[in-house]
């Protein structure tokens, strides 16, 4: 059972689910949106649900084997995403689920005044008390992140910036180079990650359960990561002045979370699954992107 399907995170675990064979419940608000009917045509079985609305939950995870619990942060902030959390957690315990994996981010082990990562923390507490069987995946900052895939704008502009990717890279690594010490490793994962650290969580809970593992692919210098981008992509990545004081006005929380980042000194995990690195990840885009283009 996959909450937040039809998402980022949530549509990679989906597919790996699918790809494994398994019967596969996609939860998400909106069963006629675009993403809901590319999984139906898939084979997922398409549930609403609404995580606000906790009656909605106790239908589909009554007989579920595994739940991948995803809240999103960015849609209502710390409080909301507590909130959602609280009744995947109390519905996950009313339905005896033998096993949640839940997506967390890099830093909740403790809250960090930071709100993008405290209310994961909060979240991570609650499951190791609730008695459930968990794995906990802490990701670091998305590498599909530089292309669009999931930042914090509203779907309608996503939707926009998901046609102009190479653009929205070089905006998002220039914002990078100007927010980050230039010779300080930022730690990057991919969503394809998540969703095979997942299948592979569900698929060995022996291992698994218990455990929390961060998922970091790569550490980088920002600086190492803009050369490497200008050396395969067709456009440079642009110099603009002014970019990390614009941060900080339009988008507060994303820049505390950044600045959070840069505080903190990182380096490639070792999990069970080998990770993509950033030059895999950007010779893929390379093939795709800039051969269709
Ligand atoms: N971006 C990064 O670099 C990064 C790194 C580490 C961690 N994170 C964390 O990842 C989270 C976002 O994950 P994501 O990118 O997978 O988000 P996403 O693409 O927005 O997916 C979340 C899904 O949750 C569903 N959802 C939201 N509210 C719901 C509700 N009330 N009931 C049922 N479903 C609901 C939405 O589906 P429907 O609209 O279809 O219902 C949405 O598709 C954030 O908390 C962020 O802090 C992000």
């Amino acid at each position: 059972m996959v909450l937040g399907a039809a998402g980022n995170q949530g549509g990679y675990v989906a597919r790996q689910g699918l790809a494994a064979g398994w019967t596969v419940r996609a939860v998400t608000r909106h069963p006629e949106g675009d993403q809901a009917r590319q999984l139906s045509q898939c084979g997922a079985d398409v549930m609403r649900g609404d995580m606000a609305d906790p009656e909605t939950l106790k239908p589909i995870f009554q007989g579920a084997d595994g739940i991948f619990s995803v809240q999103n942060f960015w849609e209502g902030g710390m409080h909301h995403e507590i909130s959602l959390g609280m009744h995947v957690l109390k519905a996950a315990g009313a339905a005896g689920t033998p096993h949640i994996v839940y997506t967390s981010g890099l830093g909740a082990e403790h809250p960090k005044n930071v709100p993008a990562i405290d209310g994961k923390a909060f979240l991570e507490t609650l499951l190791r008390q609730s008695g459930l069987p968990f794995t906990i995946l802490r990701p670091g900052l998305f590498m599909d992140d530089f292309l669009g895939a999931s930042l914090p704008f509203p779907r309608p502009i996503q939707r926009i910036l998901s046609r102009h990717r190479l653009w929205v890279g070089r905006w998002f690594l220039a914002t990078l180079r100007a927010v980050m010490a230039p010779d300080h490793p930022v730690p990057l994962t991919t969503l394809m990650d998540v969703g095979n650290m997942a299948r592979w969580a569900f698929e060995h809970p022996q291992v698994s359960s218990g455990q929390t593992y961060e998922l970091i692919g790569t550490a980088q210098a920002v600086l190492t990561l803009c050369a490497q981008w200008n050396a395969l992509m067709p456009q440079p990545i642009p110099r603009i002045p002014g970019l990390a004081p614009g941060l900080r006005l339009a988008h507060p929380q994303m820049s505390a979370l950044l600045y959070w980042l840069r505080n903190r000194s990182w380096a490639s995990t070792s999990t069970p699954l080998r990770l993509q690195t950033y030059e895999e990840w950007l010779t893929r885009i390379h093939q795709t992107d800039c051969r269709s283009s």
